[in-house]
């Protein structure tokens, strides 16, 4: 089929500036707008639980989702006991129960739309774009293993997601697993374990054994912690927290066989440069969507706007102007640009550090804030490098420092001395600037004059370096091989 062959087009999504799809789109997401959804355990066997928890919505506090039954360490440690590898289907099998399982995430697009709604507080745009970003997950993935030679499952697979990417990062890590022939076990983000649970209910319809693929909710300390200490596991794939990433690599190292390998997705703080040359409209445009689409809760998205001097004052004006026009509030309109943070705990988190920017004078300016749900408003906050900024701001917030041109390579090494090293973005005319900051920056996605978010799977390879991953990139070629051992390798031995 087609579907099989090399350098298929991503996934057409949902262009809802044409009426008629957004007519479709809202209809497709309202049906599911009252429903109540139960998440369980799915394991090989029966499941025991825990005390079933609301899942709550968090633009909404009136709005309960559905409830999430926890898995218990007994559960834990049933999946860990009767987990297998994908080996009774060849790669072509595999690879076409994947692409079926895309094609069933397209049908029940409404219902992920909605769920991305209530659950995650996505806007239609973000919702669109995650079931996109997931269906290109499971056609890349699948398409590609068919073409890997000589490759071998590496055995047991946990896949430990996180809550921004509640559908897409969660069947990029699984699909990629099993695609390698792996068999998985995993553990969605305690805050989103409803999108989770209906995508392995979809992977599982489409044919992935139940054995070979479990699902255990629950929270990181307790679940996730038994999921990584555990010896007979192969690898773990994880996106979260850098500190999260190193205290799995710890346990991974004191408990499993030494060949158990850690792929790991973390944090950054991504800075931009904006030069004279650039164009306002363009970068403007860029920074806003940058920064705080998604409410500024992608690991990529934009934290640091280096803009020169000379062009700072019009520059800031200009970018204020077009915050202006930012709708913040109900994920449930089309037009909403911005919709809640996740938690409250995130909330104040966020708040704290713009109220302290304030208290210091550095609050530039924040947008007007919505009484109901989790909001932060998208704000900005002067500030003088990346020297001041300790941590990843996980909200719509954006730090602006002026520079002069002498000073560009200054930027590049104090950029590259945070350690971090996701994400970078230039806004210039000048090619040799082009070459001279692409020559030295360490990060993972350099991006020149458009903005750094939206890595697209199969064109934009994800991931960051240093402390920002390990490696490779997820939607890239190598993601899968990792998680193979080489046949021809392993018969020389
Ligand atoms: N892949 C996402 C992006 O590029 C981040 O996780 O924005």
């Amino acid at each position: 089929s087609d579907l099989f062959q090399p350098g298929r087009m991503n996934s057409q999504g949902w262009d809802l500036k044409i009426e008629r799809i957004q007519a479709k789109f809202d209809e497709s997401r309202t049906a599911f707008k009252e429903t109540k959804f139960t998440a369980t355990p799915l394991l090989c066997s029966d499941f025991i639980g825990e005390k079933p928890l609301d899942v709550i919505s968090p633009y909404d506090a009136n709005d309960i989702v559905g409830s999430v039954i926890p898995a218990s360490l007994k559960d834990v440690e049933t999946a860990l006991d009767g987990a297998i590898p994908w080996s009774e289907a060849s790669a072509e099998e595999r690879a076409k129960i994947l692409i079926h399982a895309a094609d069933l995430y397209e049908k029940n697009h409404g219902l992920f739309f909605a769920v991305l709604t209530r659950e995650a507080g996505k806007t239609a745009l973000d919702a669109v774009g995650e079931v996109r970003e997931a269906v290109d997950f499971l056609r890349y993935y699948a398409n590609q293993i068919q073409h890997l030679q000589n490759k071998e499952a590496r055995g047991i697979y946990v896949c430990v997601s996180p809550w921004n990417f509640p559908l897409a990062i969660f069947t990029g890590q699984v699909c990629a697993a099993l695609a390698a022939g792996n068999g998985v076990i995993a553990k969605p983000a305690e805050q989103t374990p409803l999108l989770a649970f209906l995508a392995v209910q979809l992977l599982h319809e489409a044919g992935v054994p139940r054995s070979v693929l479990q699902f255990v909710p629950g929270e990181g300390a307790t679940v996730g912690s038994a999921l990584v200490s555990a010896p007979n596991i192969n690898g773990v794939c994880f996106t979260g927290s850098t500190q999260t990433a190193m205290s799995i690599n710890r346990s991974l190292a004191k408990y499993a066989n030494p060949s158990a390998n850690l792929i790991a997705e973390t944090g950054g703080i991504n800075a931009m440069i904006v030069d004279s040359t650039a164009l306002p409209e363009q970068a403007i445009r860029d920074i806003v969507n940058a920064s705080f689409q998604s409410a500024g809760q992608r690991c990529s998205a934009l934290r640091l706007l280096y803009l020169q001097e000379d062009i700072a004052e019009n520059f800031i004006k200009m970018l204020f102007g077009a915050m202006d026009e930012l709708e913040i509030g109900d994920p449930w309109s089309v037009e909403t640009d911005i919709g809640p943070v996740i938690t409250n705990k995130a909330k104040i988190d966020i708040q704290c550090h713009i109220d302290l920017a304030k208290k210091d004078g550095r609050l530039l300016k924040q947008l007007k804030t919505p009484s109901q749900g989790h909001f932060v408003s998208p704000s900005v906050i002067k500030v003088n490098g990346i020297r001041d900024l300790q941590v990843e701001i996980f909200g719509p917030v954006l730090h602006i420092a002026t520079f002069k041109a002498s000073q560009i390579d200054q930027i590049v090494d104090d950029v590259n001395a945070s350690g971090y090293g996701l994400t970078f973005g230039l806004h210039t005319r000048i090619n040799d600037r082009v070459k001279q900051i692409s020559n030295k920056i360490e990060v993972g996605n350099f991006y020149v004059n458009r903005n750094q978010i939206g890595a697209a799977v199969g064109s934009q390879p994800f991931g960051g370096e240093k402390l920002s991953g390990t490696g490779p990139k997820a939607g890239g070629p190598q993601y899968v091989p990792r998680l193979t051992v080489d046949h021809a390798d392993k018969q020389a031995a």
